[in-house]
């Protein structure tokens, strides 16, 4: 294990050591891995299915322009034809149509059922009374006004016909002579009227006779309409104002009056000023019939109607009833096939690939929160790993994991060829990926110091994944596309990276979805220019706030690594406390100084002024020298300020190897955080090989091994693994490496069976204890800390791992704490007892025990009849002798050194046995254990005193 030092390892040896091992770490993660993967795959897979079963249905033939089979050529065999003449009103959508058809124009009247009556709300005279539901079809009502009203009943008598006429010869052009009404709703697509293949049509005249009812058969593009025409009488209204029309609309209408009865209304015309030089109307019309997605007003295709029935009436009052204006036709415009199609990559991808990409971020976090709540960034930068080189490989190395996946996620998404990645540009795509999740990981960065848990930072991670998609889809969408929404509000929220991901990905999703759909291409660069499209602010936003977060995430790291590696709260911590700071009032502290010497004993005082000494002439010989260190945690909630240690002095040479034994909660944790670079000493200093634990710590770290409490492992790493990366970080190469490492595993016992090879995670304690102490040994460390290197080890490898301590206390100052006598006798050259944050005595085992035992112990059990007389015998043997323990006959007595002789023991318990039985009896000398003990509870008991 004496490897010859080769200096502090380079910047570049550290980045290779922590990539080695991130690699080798990654490969034991390849289930986690394939999860990661299978993600994207997954949620690709599922767009797949969803898009073929919507294809099916778009591609149903209630959905394709209708086809028949027809014998076009007369050869007995039929072939498919398909036009506008084989299909119903909805597959007309998709025919082409070259030649539209043309069709009588339709006016919109209620159903029977609704037409107006005179009803409680509306008691005008001139309406039908209800009994009309019952017996008949009512009346439809149109309602006029106007400035002159005799003008107005002119117009309104001419505006329907009085009779019906029809001349079969020519048909479409006699419709156009009556006024055709529907009950039925139009279409958006007005290629086919649908009223037409509706019984409900109505020819409205200003009396309905018997033979007012027709039925008519015409031809338009082929297809033969057979119109089964009834009469509705069509009724004028005279209303004094247009309020009052408005009034009566909107009583009519359903759920406009409080009896929720329906009076629908035909259509209300107002002639304003109208007169014969002036013809001045508008007209009511009912706006509410919407096509069936209920988005488009198709209802204007029937206002035609209504328009010209008044232009046809102002006519014939000017000139008479011969003259008419004629509405022959509705035609549409002609236009190419079209097919339904729809790119759900590009509908349902925005909200599904902003969760793919996301999640990264919960991946890259738990990573950097595992290794802090194991403590193994701390540990490794106790063994010297550098700042630098952790941020340069970790960055790196999440952003090869992340673009990896990236890559994955675009390939596959190209190969099953979801339009989202086809059309739009490649190297948009790229750029726009690589930014953002350049972004992500350094908030990961950022907001890694604030958590100390993975459980809570994967829940609170994955909270954000699916909070960000869901808010992104039903809340920051909206804003998107409501234009009226200020865009300055639009790129606040777009602060969040999350919905500039989300931004990104919806204009990607927007470009790809409008250009399946015209059959061009996506975005390009050259769309960055269009002010409509936010993509230009969402790639500068991001862009900035990577340039902010880095350094700021790293600048936080900085201050909490360092530090008590806590929280970010440190930063304030410092200064709140300058406020009690002992420091800050000499008076007090000297005065408590003085305290301590006072009562201080010999040793302790003297290993004092070798510090001081030592100090002094600024010697370096000693690798570990500690003067008057101090920690003070502040009181906080009421509680007082805590001393864990006060005034620690210790000058330790190499070769020494210094056993602290104390009481659980004494301090010895305290001191060796603070030894380590945990925590900053309140007050005092610390050398160790001559450089400030204050300022030059990182220089010390190359040269110092540290073995905790609890082991600090990978689980997935092997033993083998954990000692190359350490050995590396310890500047060791090539064969000395492996050499090392060889004799490391082989010196704790982990070498043969291929424990070597087995991951930490399915090591036993005892195997993990071992390794640890070997890892705290790597590389030829000059100082060494072992925090209970033993504990929970069987015997026979407790003393395989003393030999290794042995051995490797040769050239190296090891401090050690430990719980067990047993230890601290074999290997310490000197122990000292910590209790309550001081040292109560300071010198190698027999020097302590020689001081503190003095003593031997006597025990003796008899019938508790003869306990008298058994004490009687001890006071008899040794004056001073002190009872220490008594229960049920069995008798425990301290009997001073120099007061008894071995032999007189022997004889006097033979005295004793000839009178009366003695079922036990025994001598012992003190051991550490009792020096231990009485030391400590002598300081507890001074302590409750004072
Ligand atoms: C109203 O119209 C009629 C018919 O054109 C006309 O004779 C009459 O003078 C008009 N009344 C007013 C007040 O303009
Ligand atoms: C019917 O229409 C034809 C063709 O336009 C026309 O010749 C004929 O006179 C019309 N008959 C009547 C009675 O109007
Ligand atoms: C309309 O006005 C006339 C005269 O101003 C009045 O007699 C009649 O009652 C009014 N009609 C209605 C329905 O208010
Ligand atoms: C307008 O049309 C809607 C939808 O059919 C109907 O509910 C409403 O009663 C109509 N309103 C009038 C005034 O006719
Ligand atoms: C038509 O009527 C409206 C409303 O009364 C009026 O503002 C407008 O000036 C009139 N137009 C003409 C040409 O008289």
């Amino acid at each position: 294990m004496a490897e010859p030092s080769n200096g502090p390892a380079s910047f570049w040896t550290q980045a290779n050591a922590l990539l080695r091992k991130s690699l080798t770490f990654q490969k034991r993660n390849i289930k986690t891995n394939i999860r990661l993967i299978s993600f994207p795959f997954v949620l690709c897979l599922l767009l797949v299915l969803i898009q073929s079963v919507v294809n099916h249905e778009l591609n149903k033939a209630s959905n394709k322009c209708g086809c028949k089979c027809i014998d076009t050529n007369g050869d007995g065999q039929c072939e498919k034809v398909c036009g506008i003449q084989y299909s119903n009103a909805k597959q007309v959508k998709a025919c082409s149509i070259l030649n539209p058809p043309e069709l009588p124009p339709l006016l919109q009247i209620p159903a029977p059922q609704y037409r107006a009556v005179k009803t409680d709300f509306t008691p005008f005279n001139d309406l039908p009374n209800s009994s009309c539901r019952r017996t008949g079809p009512c009346p439809a009502t149109i309602l006029f006004t106007g400035s002159n009203q005799s003008l107005g009943e002119i117009l309104a008598g001419n505006m329907v016909p009085s009779s019906s006429s029809l001349n079969y010869s020519d048909i479409i052009g006699s419709l156009a002579q009556n006024v055709l009404g529907t009950a039925s709703w139009p279409d958006s697509s007005n290629y086919l009227e649908p009223a037409l293949s509706d019984p409900q049509v109505y020819v409205v005249q200003q009396q309905c006779t018997g033979n007012s009812s027709f039925s008519v058969a015409f031809q338009a593009l082929s297809i033969t309409f057979q119109l089964d025409v009834s009469c509705a009488q069509g009724l004028g209204g005279w209303r004094n104002s247009s309020s009052a029309v408005n009034d009566e609309l909107y009583k009519g209408y359903r759920k406009g009056n409080t009896q929720g009865q329906i009076n629908e209304i035909v259509a209300g015309y107002d002639f304003l000023n109208t007169n014969s030089n002036n013809f001045n109307v508008s007209i009511w019309y009912n706006s509410t019939y919407k096509d069936e997605t209920g988005n488009v007003p198709v209802s204007l295709v029937r206002v035609a109607r209504s328009v010209n029935l008044a232009s046809n009436a102002y006519v014939q009052f000017l000139l008479g009833p011969a003259i008419k204006m004629l509405f022959e036709f509705v035609k549409g415009m002609p236009k190419p096939e079209t097919e339904l199609r729809l790119d759900l990559s590009s509908v349902l991808g925005t909200l599904f690939f902003t969760w793919v990409i996301i999640q990264l971020f919960p991946v890259v976090l738990t990573a950097l929160i595992y290794e802090k709540q194991q403590k193994l960034r701390i540990m490794m930068k106790m063994h010297g790993l550098g700042d630098g080189p952790y941020w340069l490989i970790s960055y790196a190395y999440f952003l090869s994991i992340s673009s990896i996946y990236m890559l994955c996620f675009v390939i596959f998404g190209s190969v099953i060829s979801l339009k989202f990645f086809t059309l739009n540009d490649y190297s948009m795509q790229f750029v726009f990926y690589f930014i953002y999740i350049n972004l992500q990981i350094s908030l990961a960065f950022l907001v890694a110091p604030f958590f100390s848990n993975v459980k809570t930072a994967t829940v609170v991670g994955y909270m954000c994944v699916f909070g960000t998609g869901l808010l992104g889809d039903f809340l920051f969408k909206f804003f998107i596309e409501d234009t009226s929404f200020p865009r300055g509000w639009i790129i606040i929220m777009e602060l969040y990276p999350g919905f500039s991901l989300y931004r990104g990905l919806y204009e990607f999703a927007q470009y790809s979805l409008t250009g399946n759909y015209i059959g061009t291409h996506g975005m390009r660069w050259s769309d960055l220019s269009d002010s409509k499209n936010g993509m230009k602010e969402v790639l500068i936003i991001m862009v900035v706030e990577w340039l902010v977060v880095l350094p700021v995430a790293y600048c936080i790291d900085q201050v909490t690594s360092s530090g008590s590696g806590k929280s970010p709260m440190f930063l304030f911590e410092r200064f709140r406390k300058k406020h009690p700071s002992s420091s800050q009032r000499p008076s007090l502290r000297r005065q408590g100084s003085k305290v301590y010497v006072q009562m201080e004993k010999p040793d302790i005082s003297q290993e004092r002024e070798k510090v001081e000494q030592l100090l002094l002439y600024s010697s370096t010989d000693h690798a570990i020298v500690c003067d008057n260190l101090k920690k003070v945690y502040p009181g906080r909630d009421g509680n007082p300020e805590k001393f864990a240690v006060r005034g620690l002095s210790l000058a330790l040479p190499p070769g020494e190897c210094f056993g602290m034994l104390g009481p659980n909660g004494a301090g010895k944790t305290s001191f060796i955080s603070m030894m380590i670079g945990l925590t900053k000493p309140t007050s005092g200093i610390a050398y160790v090989q001559g450089l400030d634990i204050q300022t030059h710590m990182d220089a010390i770290y190359t040269s110092m091994g540290v073995c905790p409490q609890h082991d600090l492992l990978w689980e997935t790493l092997t033993g083998r693994e954990h000692l190359l990366f350490y050995g590396r970080l310890k500047n060791l190469k090539g064969s000395a490496l492996t050499q090392a490492v060889e004799e490391s595993l082989k010196s704790v016992n982990l070498f043969y069976g291929g424990v070597a090879d087995k991951q930490a995670g399915k090591y036993s304690g005892g195997m993990k204890r071992r390794l640890s102490v070997a890892i705290s040994l790597i590389g030829d460390p000059k100082v060494v800390y072992m925090d209970e290197p033993s504990s929970g080890l069987d015997p026979a490898s407790r003393n395989n791992l003393w030999n290794v301590v042995k051995r490797a206390k040769q050239d190296r100052a090891i401090i050690l704490t430990t719980h067990s006598m047993e230890e601290a006798e074999v290997l310490c050259d000197r122990l000292g007892i910590f209790v309550d944050g001081s040292f109560q005595c300071i010198g190698n085992p027999k020097e302590l025990k020689a001081r503190y035992g003095g003593s031997y112990v006597f025990t003796m059990t008899t019938s508790s009849t003869y306990e008298e007389e058994v004490e009687k015998m001890v006071r008899c043997l040794s004056p001073g002798a002190k009872r220490i323990y008594q229960i049920s006959g069995t008798q425990k007595f301290e009997l001073p050194k120099h007061e008894v002789k071995i032999a007189d023991v022997f004889q006097v318990v033979e005295n004793a046995k000839s009178r009366f039985t003695v079922h036990a009896w025994g001598l012992a000398d003190t051991t550490l254990e009792d020096v231990f003990i009485k030391v400590a509870r002598s300081t507890q008991a001074f302590n409750v005193l004072s």
